[in-house]
């Protein structure tokens, strides 16, 4: 995957940063961040805790200052121009904003208001977006009393009461079940159909593979891959086998037959009994994961080796990082798996 560091002549971006960095003390939390937004597109920033994302959105919607580098939103620049940003952008996680006490409509009605609608406007436009969002049944009902996917839902109606050119969303489905990340899922699809580009930073590869045209990971404030979900996942591997025994003490005989049949690295999890491989497209010549997969599993069965789970899916995030910054000759530890790759 190449990493672009300029558009075609800067035209058509949303948003274009190069060298952004943001310092806290001792803490490079941005570290010279170049990224490139096409209009009209969902871009996804895919990282960990900590890696930085909240700080570039923030920085991008003018809420923080860089020191140094530049971004600009639709041509103005964040530091010099703030207010020609403001007037395009939009950001979710301004809690301040929704009051506890008054019901969905009435929050969506007085924010309408302050942006300067009229009243009938005002209400026009927040039956809309209830209905819209799947929160009409719930539109009379103090917002205290609802689920966190609905107020995630309701934090981004409010974001887009005036349908913004540019609307940040900081990790809008963290914490939520996967029903709630569905709906919000279709709301980011109806946002961006409407002709809004949409910055979304997620923790999840599958959310960014999900909803976003192009991906930035990033970690410790520095972009270390940038691609369309495709390019990132190929540049991976095909998919992930994870494996889980029934005897721990084979495991290091497994490890062995999965790595022979697979051409892959084998990483152990925490779990004793399970282990996990990636299925590399240049590995083993043209043939299919899947079918990669089956020959693993006939010939740890063929070795007396007992499987007790088995599953083959795309890459984890671990699975991403490790593979990235394996690449990038800043090896991680095994002990950097996590459950959900052992998963
Ligand atoms: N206001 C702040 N003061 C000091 N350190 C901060 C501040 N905001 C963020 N950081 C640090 O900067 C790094 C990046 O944080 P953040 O941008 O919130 O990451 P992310 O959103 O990807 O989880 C973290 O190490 C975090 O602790
Ligand atoms: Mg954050």
């Amino acid at each position: 995957m190449t990493k672009r560091t300029a558009g075609p002549g800067g035209t058509g971006a949303a948003i274009e940063t190069s060298g952004l960095v943001k310092v806290f003390g001792e803490k490079r939390a941005v570290d010279g961040v170049d990224l490139t937004v096409p209009a009209g597109t969902v871009y996804g920033v895919l990282g960990p805790n900590g890696a930085g994302k909240t700080t570039t959105v923030r920085m991008l919607a003018t809420l923080l200052r860089p020191d140094g580098g530049e971004a600009r939103v639709f041509g103005h620049d964040v530091a010099r121009e703030p207010d020609a940003v403001r007037a395009r952008v939009s950001l979710t996680g301004q809690y301040a904003s929704v009051d506890e006490d008054l019901t969905g409509a009435e929050n969506l009605v007085l924010l309408a208001r302050l942006l300067g609608h009229r009243k009938p406007a005002a209400r026009d436009r927040a039956a809309q977006l209830l209905e819209a969002f799947g929160l009409t049944e719930a539109a009379d009902r103090q917002t205290k009393t609802y689920s966190g996917g609905m107020r995630r839902r309701l934090d981004i109606a409010a974001s887009i009461l005036n349908t913004p050119d540019l609307l940040f969303l900081d990790e809008p489905t963290t914490g939520l079940d996967p029903r709630s990340r569905n709906q919000v899922w279709d709301i980011v699809r109806v946002v961006v159909a409407q002709g809004t580009t949409v910055l979304l930073t997620t923790q999840y590869l599958e959310e960014a593979d999900q909803l976003a045209g192009r991906i930035a990971v990033i970690d410790q404030g520095r972009v270390i891959a940038e691609g369309t979900p495709g390019e990132l996942k190929s540049s991976v591997g095909a998919g992930a086998v994870h494996l889980r025994l029934r005897d721990p003490e084979q495991r290091a005989d497994a490890r062995r037959v999965v790595a022979k049949v697979l051409n892959a690295p084998v990483q152990l999890a925490a779990d004793p009994l399970a282990l996990t491989a990636r299925v590399m497209p240049s590995g083993a010549g043209s043939t299919e994961p899947a079918e990669l997969a089956a020959r693993a599993l006939a010939e740890l069965a063929g070795q007396g080796i007992t499987v007790d789970d088995f599953s083959l899916g795309q890459p984890s995030l671990d699975e991403v990082f490790l593979a990235l910054t394996e690449k990038s000759g800043d090896r991680k530890s095994d002990t950097s798996m996590t459950k959900e790759a052992a998963a």
